[in-house]
């Protein structure tokens, strides 16, 4: 086969996907070589200080309480002030942002990174990644980017650790919540928009701040889905699956990267020079600067691969690692390290330049301090709320309705615990002010919404489910609201589950309503895909609203009752049972396909070969037809196009996605890829032709290292969901 497209379109490629060109930094050659004065004049210590972060001086009280007056520990301020860190793990106010960054430059003259964790979450939370992929629109991504970006600031913070775009495919893995979900092509672009929300156009604008992918890298691949577990795959379907989102992060300027916790290859990623340095900056060309994540230099011990302080920094620092988060071996040893040659001071200059570059990049040298009541100012809070509503609404996936919603019927009675614990409408990275948000429940919110609305608790997801209540609640109503799913606590980081069935005795509701005669309109909580076919038979309407954020209570509320129309579209598979995981739609040929009845094809003997939901299914208030797909190769583009009807009474908003498989190939490819999607808003009764182009760039994959798109056949589908949709073909 004769290779059209080689390594070089990769480019194109990844430009592609992160959908703007590379960070251009203002005057870089005049930053490098303030780099190279501030280098020539530090110390050694004061450059090991440079690459260390701790997590020391804050207080370990919950994450919500007001920092705003906290007194600082002077022992603390005495280390900062002699140069002892680069960086600081945690908020702590603003004011003490600014009484720290007064310390450092009074010391060697240097400003501090200030990172934390405000990944779906600052001061608004909005609904967990997971969910926020489901609404498949970038520009979300992108403005709450930008509203997390601005309120961090008002906490003392210039540097977040998020996005997280690792791609997973394992509902038993906990920070599946965290992700984007299965496919590397959304979690790409998803990835990318974020970085564009936090970073803006210039770090240094006062209203942006670093934004750090992580965890490099396949971290969502644990063996058995259990968090920190080695990850055993192919190099190809590393560069195919795994990396694509970190070369889109890097091609939208992202920051920092965070290495992850588990082992690549029997190497852990924190001292992976093949994927810390010849992949990162070698082949991405990454020249920003790298964080371990949370102790992992300090846990190249316990993985047995390395002895603590010089050892365990050399083999760290060496392999391409910048930053040491929380442990001190790099304070501890990195000077032995040099002494005995195991570690070459230009190797830590090399560090130090990107921790240094960063900071120029951020304007800290210009401006150490911040004015937070003025950046306060400037801040609507209202309007992130709005948009905490809008996108708890958006991410909701209708994923079965047989005409009971939008709620129509005068009573509604609402069941499950659930329903008004504006906690749990939370997620994961819940961060800080959970206290503003208190009224915001599925009970308040169809309140708010004008339903004439009941109440009963009956159950709670875990516990004893009171079935006479549940009987007397649906007695007087005309539809039951019923809340099922998991608690946010069980999903996030380390906790994976080896169950992802509904907890509890939730299936024991679904029968108490069903025996009322009264319609069941479930409502599914939760950080990931959970296996619920029970739920799917016989509930009359599900919608899944994740971890919806702090106004996810309204949000959900708005589509139950039709004031948002449903807008989700799944970016995982669900599952039958918790055996069938990883379970995803991208899953690559098999010399037995499945053939539906036959005996010898790939299958389970228990459970039904398709998903309960597919990848990429969500349903609308309407109905949508799909007429006239054609597809056409046009240049260095495919072209995919289709007539979309409305064919229902109401008004929607449809989803068109586009899916190919190559057809022979040098490998087993996946059975379909996602390539491209397009939303489209129609009035009842309303064609739209949709267009979707795809590069013809981003049809290939790798083999021995080297990506490549080749000719030959492909098949296509321009469809609702990666199960269906009226099989195309095309040539290259
Ligand atoms: C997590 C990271 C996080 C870090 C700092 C770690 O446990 O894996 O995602 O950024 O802690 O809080």
């Amino acid at each position: 086969m004769k290779t059209i497209v080689n390594v070089g379109m990769v480019a194109v490629w990844v430009a592609c996907l992160a959908g703007r060109g590379a960070f251009a930094a203002p005057s870089e050659m005049a930053v490098e070589r303030r780099i190279d004065e501030l280098i020539a004049r530090l110390t050694l210590e004061e450059k090991i200080g440079q690459l260390c972060q701790t997590n020391g001086g804050q207080s370990t009280e919950a994450m919500s309480m007001d920092k705003s007056t906290e007194v600082l520990d002077p022992a603390f301020l005495a280390d900062v002030r002699a140069g002892k860190y680069g960086s600081l793990l945690g908020q702590r106010g603003a004011r003490n942002y600014n009484i720290l960054q007064e310390a450092a430059m009074a010391g060697c003259g240097i400003p501090l990174l200030v990172g934390h964790d405000m990944i779906h979450s600052c001061r608004t939370c909005y609904p967990i990644p997971l969910a926020l992929a489901c609404a498949f629109d970038e520009e979300l991504w992108e403005r709450i980017g930008a509203a997390i970006a601005i309120e961090s600031l008002t906490q003392g913070c210039n540097w977040t650790f998020a996005p997280m775009i690792d791609v997973a495919r394992d509902a038993r893995w906990g920070r599946i919540a965290e992700s984007a979900g299965s496919d590397p092509f959304l979690t790409s672009r998803f990835g990318a928009a974020m970085i564009r929300g936090l970073q803006g156009d210039d770090l240094a604008d006062g209203r942006h701040i670093a934004a750090c992918a992580k965890h490099y890298v396949a971290y969502g691949a644990p063996m058995g889905g259990r968090d920190y577990n080695a990850v055993e795959l192919s190099d190809a379907t590393l560069r195919d699956v795994y990396l694509p989102p970190f070369r889109a992060a890097v091609a939208a300027g992202v920051a920092t990267v965070m290495p992850a916790f588990h082992s690549y290859n029997d190497v852990p990623c924190s001292m992976n020079k093949y994927l810390l340095t010849d992949i990162l900056r070698g082949e991405m060309g990454f020249t920003g600067m790298t964080i371990s994540d949370w102790a992992a230099v300090g846990e190249l011990v316990r993985h047995g691969v390395a002895t603590p302080g010089a050892d365990a920094a050399a083999k760290a620092l060496n392999a391409g690692m910048d930053m040491e988060m929380v442990t001190t071996h790099f304070a501890d040893g990195l000077a032995e390290a040099v002494a005995k040659g195991t570690v070459s001071e230009a190797t830590i200059d090399a560090a130090v330049r990107n921790v240094l570059r960063l900071k120029f990049r951020l304007g800290l040298f210009d401006r150490p301090t911040l004015d937070a009541a003025a950046i306060e100012r400037t801040i609507d809070f209202a309007a992130h709320r709005a948009l905490a509503r809008e996108a708890a609404a958006k991410s909701c996936v209708l994923l079965k309705n047989d005409g009971v919603l939008p709620l129509a019927a005068p009573r509604v009675a609402l069941l499950g615990d659930i329903a008004t614990n504006a906690w749990q409408m939370q997620g994961t990275w819940s961060t800080f002010d959970f206290s503003n948000t208190t009224n915001d429940t599925l009970l308040a919110g169809l309140v708010a919404d004008g339903v004439d609305v009941a109440y009963t608790e009956a159950y709670t997801l875990t516990g004893r489910v009171d079935c006479a209540a549940i009987a007397r609640a649906c007695a007087g109503a005309d539809v039951v609201v019923a809340c099922f799913g998991d608690y946010l606590e069980k999903s996030g980081e380390n906790n994976a589950s080896a169950r992802i069935e509904l907890p509890g005795e939730q299936l024991k509701v679904v029968d108490a309503v069903k025996a009322s005669g009264k319609p069941l309109v479930a409502v599914v909580f939760g950080g990931r895909p959970l296996a619920l076919p029970e739920l799917a038979e016989k509930a009359d309407a599900i919608v899944m609203a994740w971890n919806p954020g702090g106004a996810g209570g309204w949000g959900v509320a708005d589509v139950l009752t039709g004031a948002a129309e449903p807008y989700g579209r799944l970016t995982t598979d669900f599952p039958h049972a918790t055996g069938e995981c990883p379970k995803f739609y991208s899953r690559t040929t098999t010399g037995r396909p499945h053939v539906p009845g036959e005996r010898w094809t790939t299958r389970y003997n228990d459970v039904p070969f398709k998903s309960v939901y597919p990848f990429g299914h969500g349903l609308a208030y309407t109905t949508f037809r799909y007429a006239n797909e054609a597809v056409a190769v046009e240049g260095a583009m495919v072209v995919f196009s289709v007539d979309v009807t409305n064919a229902g009474r109401r008004k929607g908003s449809e989803l068109v996605q586009v899916y190919t498989h190559d057809v022979l190939a040098r490998t087993v490819r996946p059975r379909r890829e996602l390539k491209g999607y397009q939303r489209v808003e129609l009035a009842p009764g309303e064609t739209r032709r949709v267009e979707i182009r795809v590069p013809v760039a981003t049809l290939g994959y790798t083999v021995d290292k080297i990506y490549r798109v080749e000719p030959g056949d492909f098949e296509a589908w321009i469809a609702p969901d990666s199960d269906s949709g009226k099989r195309l073909t095309f040539t290259l």
